[in-house]
Order: structure tokens, then sequence, then C-alpha cells
């Protein structure tokens, strides 16, 4: 969509900064509210703010300008080019897990540890939520990259969390090493739950990406079709009671949906607060864990 020159002018008598924010705010609202943050940041500090606008007017995330972005209840999360921005979605999907089905944990009387596994876990987002919410969790964090495992660890460090580890790995291919680290807490050698949001834009939805996104966030962290989704029903399905994957398209939820056996499994939808599907999660229906699940039956 262009911008009106209407608009243009609006925003120049507002403030001679607020048109520069408009190309990618696209609007005039989110405009004053983007530029309101950067003048707090770069308070009393002129020639930082008007770059700033400057990198936001090319293109450049906010996350990445400001260096950080809140996330759950009450945590800062760092942010740098090379890693992933924690998206709302992911954040929603996380509430979720916590409200619905975590708070479970205390009234349905499950005496055991709960271990948690997140896959992709880019700056260790999911993995921080899930242990700032249940503090008596043990959560691991597993990712390829070396810029996000030493993020993570930061991200824990600045948020003052504890017994969360974030391992280096590919998950497409996980070696014995690995796998046995992240079940070696449980008694039953398994995984509790698997959350995970792992690269799901389809590489044929490339030209419909925002610039910013394209020119600033990595692809590692983006593209993906089925075989992280196909990944977990041939490895991870083995080690794990429960799951929740976030998705972009339906195929995704599908593939999941038809390949785990329905006499073990029981597998659902998540949609997010725009009605969108955007996650498939299930467990298994004769494991101690299925009781957490009740509510969102
Ligand atoms: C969509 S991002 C999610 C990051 C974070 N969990 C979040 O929600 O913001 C996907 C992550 O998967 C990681 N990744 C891609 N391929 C991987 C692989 N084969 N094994 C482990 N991690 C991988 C990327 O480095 C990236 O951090």
């Amino acid at each position: 969509m262009r911008i009106s020159y209407r608009m243009i002018q609006k925003a120049r008598l507002i403030n001679p900064l607020l048109p520069y924010m408009l190309p990618q705010c696209r609007n005039l609202q989110d405009a004053k509210q983007e530029l309101i943050w950067l003048e707090k940041h770069f308070k009393n500090q002129n020639i930082q703010l008007a770059k700033a606008v400057i990198e936001r007017f090319k293109g450049k995330p906010l996350q990445y300008i400001l260096k950080n972005q809140p996330f759950g209840e009450d945590l800062t999360i760092n942010c740098r080019p090379n890693v992933l921005i924690p998206r709302w979605e992911t954040d929603e999907f996380c509430h979720f897990i916590n409200t619905k089905i975590f708070q479970n944990y205390q009234s349905q009387d499950i005496n055991k540890k709960i271990n948690i596994v997140d896959l992709c876990s880019g700056s260790g987002c999911i993995s921080l939520s899930i242990k700032e919410s249940n503090t008596m969790f043990n959560v691991f964090g597993v990712d390829i990259s070396d810029s996000c495992i030493n993020l993570a660890n930061e991200n824990k460090k600045i948020n003052s969390l504890e017994d969360v580890e974030f391992i280096k790995g590919d998950i497409l291919n996980p070696d014995l090493k690995l796998l046995n680290k992240l079940i070696a807490s449980s008694a039953e050698k398994k995984i509790d739950m698997i959350i995970s949001n792992p690269p799901y834009i389809l590489h044929s939805f490339l030209p419909y990406l925002n610039t910013s996104v394209k020119k600033y966030e990595p692809s590692l962290a983006l593209f993906g079709n089925l075989e992280f989704y196909e990944n977990f029903v041939k490895i991870w399905s083995k080690y794990c009671d429960s799951f929740f994957y976030e998705l972009g398209e339906i195929e995704q939820f599908e593939y999941i949906n038809s390949n785990l056996d329905p006499k073990v499994w029981a597998v659902l939808k998540w949609s997010d607060s725009n009605d969108k599907i955007r996650g498939v999660y299930g467990y298994r229906k004769h494991s101690q864990i299925a009781k957490m699940f009740d509510t969102c039956k």
C-alpha cells in the first residue's frame, strides 16, 4: 500500500522525524508509538535518535535497534541480527501452554518433575517463558546456531533464570549424546513435552515476505516445509509424551495428524487470537501427563 501525501504532511506537522517511520509502520498510530519508544531509548541523544530513525526508514527491525523485546510475563529478550526476533504469536502460544496446560500440573497431582525440551530455541524466548512460569520444571533448549546459543545464554542470565540449559545440536540429525542428555533427568527416559517453533515458511512465500524480514532476519530461522514435522513424527515423537509445534500451513498440521497413531496419540489444533491455525499439539493418551490436557479437550 502506498502512503498518501496527506499522511506524510500530517506526520511532519506532528514531528519532523515522524514521516521517516511511515514506510515500515504503514499508519500514523504505529509510527507515533515507535517514535516514542525510540525517543525514550535515545533520550538526550539527538544524533543517535536521528540515525536510528534513518535505520528504521531503511527497514531495520525496531527490536534490532532497541536491542530487546519484552516476552512472557516479565522477560526481556535481547535481540541481535542472526537470531530471530520473538513473535507475538509465539508469546501467545507460550501463554496458552503455561495457563491452559501446565496450570494443571499442581491440581492433577502429577508427582514427578517435568522436563521440557524446546527444539529450535533461537533467542531462548520459549524456554525462558516456560521456566519463568514453572520454576520447578527442567528446561532444555536446542539450536544449531552458535549465535542463538550465545544469545539464549545471555537472555537466561539477564532474566536471572537457572536450570535452563541451551545445547548446540542439529535436531534433524540428533546424535545419541544429545538424545541421552535430554532424557537423562527423567526416570521414564522420556521428555514430558517437546515445544518447537521450527522454520516453517515455504520458500515459495519469499517474494511476499516483508523486506525488513528478508534483509535482516536469518533465513536459517525462517524457511522450511514439512521437514521439521516429518522429523518430529519419525524421531522426536518416540522420545516424548506430549508436544506443541508452531506452524504456518495447514498441511503441516495434517502431516502430523495423519502420521501419528490415533490409538496412541491425541492431536489437536491451536489457533491464535486472530483465529488463524498456528499450532499443532498432542499427547500420548495413556501417559501420566495426559491429565494436564484435560482442560484443552
Ligand atoms: C523460527 S526460529 C525460532 C526461534 C525461537 N524459538 C523463537 O520462537 O523465536 C527457528 C530456529 O531453528 C533453528 N534451526 C534451524 N535448523 C535447525 C536444525 N536443523 N537444528 C536445530 N535448530 C535449527 C534456527 O537457528 C532458529 O533459531
